[in-house]
C-alpha cells in the first residue's frame, strides 16, 4: 500500500516521497526580483519534501504585484534561480517553479517603472495589497487586454517556463488559483469579455486551456502541473458556477498529459472539489489544505490523491518529512515573519531549526 513516505513519479518528475511543500509566497527577492543567497538556503533547507514548488514567481514585469516577489525573466533571475535549484538537487530533492501573474491583484508602487496593470476586463480587484511598506493599499484599475494581445501574455509564460528548465528548474506550475491572472479568466465576475476569451464557459476556459497547451509544447507536458482552487473568493473571485467551470477545464486539458493538478481543498456548497477533480481529470493529483499527517495518510492510502502538499507547516519545520514520519510535534509558524519584504531578512525564514537541532 502506497503511503506518504514511498516514491511516485508526477509526469517527468521523480519524488523520493509524497510530502510537498506548497507554494509560499516570502517577497525576500533581490532588488532586481532575483533569488538571493537567503532564498538559496532557504529552498536547500526544505529539499527533503518530495518536491519543493516555489514561491508565486513572475514571467513577466507585468505579472508581478506584490513587493519582493521573484521573476523568471531576466538573466539574473535565471541565474539566481539556477543557484537555488542546484542546492536543491544537491541535497537531494526535486524543484517546481510556481508561475505566477497577478494580472489586476497588483499594486503599482510594487512594480518596476512602466510596468502596466492588465487582466481579462476593466474591473478593480476589491481587496486591498500590501505596498512596499507593508501597509494595504487599493489594487490598480487594470487595462482591459486587447484580444491581439493576449497570445504575447500566453508567450511570456513559454519563455518562463523555458527559462525555469534553463536554471534547472524540474517543472513548472500554471498558478490558476487565488484570484491571479489565469483564474481572473476563469471567473464569470472577473471575466465579461465578449471575444473569443471570454462569455461562454468555453471561452473563459480558453486562456488556461491555451496557456497550458503552449507550456507542454515547449518544455514537454511531463514538466507542467497547474493549481487550481474551485469557489474560492479571495482577490475578489465570484464565479457563477465553479463546479461547471471547473468540470469544463478539466475536461479540456484532461488529454494534455501534464505532470500533475496540485488543488487547494476549500469547502463548496454543493459540491467537493476534491470529487470534481477525479471525476474529471485522470492525472496525478496533489492535494492540499489544513491537512495532518493521517488526513494525508488516508488520502494517500485510498488512493484519492497522489502526492499531498503543506504551506504553513513547512514554514517553521524545514524536516517536515522526518517530523511527520516520526511523529516529531510540529512548530508553530510566527505569522508576523511570513512577509516582511527585506532581501535579507532570515527572521521567520531560514532561522527555523530542524528537529535534531531543538
Ligand atoms: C505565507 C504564505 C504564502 C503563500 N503564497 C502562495 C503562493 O505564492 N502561491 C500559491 O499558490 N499559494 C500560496 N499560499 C497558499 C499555500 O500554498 C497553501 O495552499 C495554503 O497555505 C493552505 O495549505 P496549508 O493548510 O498546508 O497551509 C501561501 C500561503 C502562505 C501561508
Amino acid at each position: 500500500m502506497a503511503d506518504l513516505f514511498s516514491p511516485v513519479r508526477l509526469g517527468d518528475v521523480d519524488l523520493a516521497n509524497r510530502v510537498i511543500m506548497a507554494p509560499m509566497t516570502r517577497d525576500r527577492a533581490g532588488p532586481d526580483d532575483e533569488p538571493t543567497d537567503l532564498m538559496v538556503e532557504y529552498y536547500r533547507q526544505r529539499a527533503s519534501a518530495g518536491l519543493i514548488v516555489t514561491e508565486g514567481t513572475q514571467p513577466s514585469p507585468t505579472g508581478k504585484g506584490y513587493w519582493r516577489t521573484p521573476g523568471i525573466h531576466s538573466p539574473a533571475q535565471v541565474a539566481g534561480w539556477a543557484r537555488v535549484a542546484d542546492a536543491v538537487h544537491q541535497a537531494g530533492g526535486r524543484i517546481a517553479m510556481q508561475l505566477m501573474h497577478v494580472g489586476r491583484a497588483s499594486v503599482r508602487a510594487n512594480k518596476a517603472p512602466g510596468a502596466e496593470t492588465v487582466a481579462p476586463s476593466a474591473i478593480a480587484s476589491p481587496d486591498p495589497i500590501p505596498g512596499p511598506d507593508g501597509v494595504p493599499v487599493p489594487t490598480e484599475m487594470p487595462r482591459a487586454l486587447h484580444t491581439g494581445e493576449i497570445a504575447a501574455v500566453i508567450a511570456e509564460y513559454v519563455t518562463a517556463a523555458r527559462n525555469a528548465r534553463e536554471a534547472g528548474i524540474d517543472a513548472v506550475e500554471l498558478h490558476c488559483a487565488s484570484g491571479y491572472l489565469p483564474m481572473q479568466f476563469l471567473s464569470s465576475n472577473s471575466n465579461q469579455r465578449a471575444d473569443a476569451w471570454g462569455g461562454t464557459v468555453a471561452r473563459r476556459i480558453r486562456f488556461v486551456v491555451e496557456t497550458l497547451s503552449a507550456m507542454a509544447a515547449a518544455i514537454g507536458p511531463g514538466r507542467v502541473g497547474l493549481r487550481i482552487c474551485p469557489g474560492v473568493t479571495f482577490n475578489g473571485m465570484a464565479d457563477a458556477d465553479p463546479e461547471e467551470t471547473y468540470a469544463a477545464l478539466l475536461r479540456a486539458i484532461d488529454g494534455l498529459g501534464l505532470a500533475w493538478c496540485h488543488l487547494i481543498h476549500v469547502p463548496n456548497p454543493g459540491f467537493d472539489a476534491l470529487d470534481l477533480v477525479r471525476a474529471n481529470w485522470s492525472g496525478p493529483i496533489i492535494e492540499n489544505g489544513g491537512l495532518t499527517h493521517d488526513k494525508a495518510q488516508a488520502l494517500i492510502a485510498s488512493g484519492q490523491a497522489d502526492a499531498v502538499s503543506f504551506g504553513y507547516a513547512y514554514i517553521a519545520n524545514p524536516d517536515l518529512v522526518e517530523r511527520l514520519r516520526t511523529g516529531a510535534p510540529l512548530a508553530k509558524a510566527d505569522r508576523t515573519t511570513f512577509y516582511t519584504g527585506h532581501g535579507d531578512d532570515a527572521r521567520g525564514y531560514t532561522d527555523y531549526p530542524t528537529c535534531a537541532a531543538d
